[in-house]
């Protein structure tokens, strides 16, 4: 009985007649809260997403150095938490064989903007020093979803490593390992390009700091301006925290209860397109389905949800961006969740790619198998792939 439903179901599915926009009664649109959650939360999402949005000055705590002066500043397409064309700029060089963020010039994030006059001081924005001779861009993210990511156990991710070192070792990701700054333990890093933070609230004190110069409590240190402090004591005389720890939960909270990206109508070409991905070796980094552990938030509680990524990290040979962070190494890349692919219009950390042909082209290093066997696809399953790629 069961199969006969599922096999009504899919040939109900195959004729493009059902798709999650039909069926959905309350279209979840981008940047939408997820659907049903209790008025507390939804009250929680608007505060965070004002704070996310708000403009800070110099006076409330801006920089002295800065890259934008509010989050939703870089995290805007197609809706605030989405993502942008705006890169950043990281720099290091190699010493006695070791990556070296070259922290005594500001390194390894150049914050590109200064507040200028302050007090008796004058900040500039930074400049790559001399001495670095690894230069790499990173383009902005989209956030949408990432809080059923933040609500999938680490011991899940850690089980999915070993199952693909099992199933598939020649594409096999592994964990990066990083220090929760809450508890001081090692956890698994999820967020950022290279897998560098472990949760959405952690990531939320480290951009305040690093992306605008907001100090808060797992942040307390200002960052000088390509790492020279002499000016600090004069014109940055108190130590106290710029953000008690209220707008960083606030960023969390927003970013936490951001739905995933709604799905674009799946017709028969995109349903063909989904197998000759699976069946070419995109799915075992681009993995389909994760689930989120028990919650008692009903949005998390135990959920299937569909990022097209395991995040680990693979070794990607020359797209990898040469910075290395924690157990990432210059050629290690967090594989990048496909989901919402089809409002993003550069892709890959640096932005290189303006079509998705391009992007598959660039992967190397253990993506390199597939890549070869999508330049080997009949022109029709190649068409069938892209209509896939740009439903997610
Ligand atoms: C100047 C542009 C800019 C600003 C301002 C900015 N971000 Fe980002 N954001 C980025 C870039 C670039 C990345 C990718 C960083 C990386 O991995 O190196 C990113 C990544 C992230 C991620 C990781 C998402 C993922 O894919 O895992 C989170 C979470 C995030 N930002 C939150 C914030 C919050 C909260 C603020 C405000 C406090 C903020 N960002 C301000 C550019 C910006
Ligand atoms: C070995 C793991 C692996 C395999 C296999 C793989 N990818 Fe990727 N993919 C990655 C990683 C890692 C990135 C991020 C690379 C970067 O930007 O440096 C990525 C990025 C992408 C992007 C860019 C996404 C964005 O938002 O910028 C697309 C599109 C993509 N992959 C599609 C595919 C397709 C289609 C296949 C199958 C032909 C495939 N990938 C196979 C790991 C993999």
């Amino acid at each position: 009985m069961k199969h006969k439903i599922c096999a009504a179901a899919l040939s109900l599915a195959l004729t493009g007649l059902i798709s999650w926009k039909a069926v959905a009664t309350n279209p979840v649109l981008f940047g939408d809260p997820f659907p049903r959650i209790t008025a507390e939360l939804s009250d929680l999402f608007s505060e965070g997403k004002e704070e996310f949005s708000t403009v800070e000055t110099a006076e409330e705590g801006l920089g002295p150095v800065f890259n934008d002066n509010s989050c939703a500043a870089c995290h805007s397409n197609p809706a605030v938490g989405g993502d942008s064309d705006i890169l950043e700029t990281r720099f290091g060089t190699t010493t006695n064989n070791h990556f070296d963020p070259l922290a005594q010039f500001g390194g390894s994030l150049i914050q590109s903007q200064g507040i200028g006059a302050f007090g008796t001081c004058n900040f500039a924005g930074e400049t790559v020093p001399a001495d670095a001779t690894i230069v790499a861009k990173r383009k902005t993210t989209p956030l949408f979803g990432l809080g059923l990511v933040d609500h999938v156990p680490d011991a899940a991710f850690l089980l999915l490593a070993q199952l693909e070192k099992n199933v598939s070792p020649s594409t096999a990701g592994r964990p990066n390992i990083v220090t929760d700054l809450a508890t001081g333990k090692p956890a698994v890093g999820k967020f950022g390009w290279k897998a560098q933070n472990p949760n959405l609230l952690q990531f939320s004190g480290d951009a305040y700091v690093n992306e605008m110069g907001i100090t808060n409590p797992m942040f307390p240190a200002e960052n000088c301006p390509n790492g020279d402090c002499s000016q600090m004591p004069s014109c940055y005389p108190d130590a106290g925290l710029d953000d008690e720890g209220d707008d960083v939960e606030a960023f969390s909270d927003f970013m936490t209860l951001l739905a995933a990206p709604p799905r674009g109508p799946i017709t028969r070409d995109v349903l063909a397109g989904e197998n000759v991905f699976l069946r070419i070796g995109c799915g075992s980094c681009h993995v389909p389905v994760l689930i989120t552990g028990p919650s008692k938030v009903k949005a998390f509680n135990k959920v299937a949800f569909h990022p097209y990524s395991d995040f680990l990290l693979h070794d990607m040979g020359s797209l990898g961006d040469g910075i290395e962070q924690g157990k990432a190494t210059g050629r290690d890349m967090r594989t990048a969740p496909l989901w919402g692919l089809r409002v993003r219009s550069t892709y890959l950390h640096d932005g290189r790619a303006l079509g998705l042909d391009a992007a598959i082209l660039a992967h190397d290093g253990q993506g390199k198998a597939a890549k070869n066997r999508f330049a080997a696809l009949s022109a029709s399953d190649a068409q069938k792939l892209m209509a896939f790629l740009n439903s997610l």
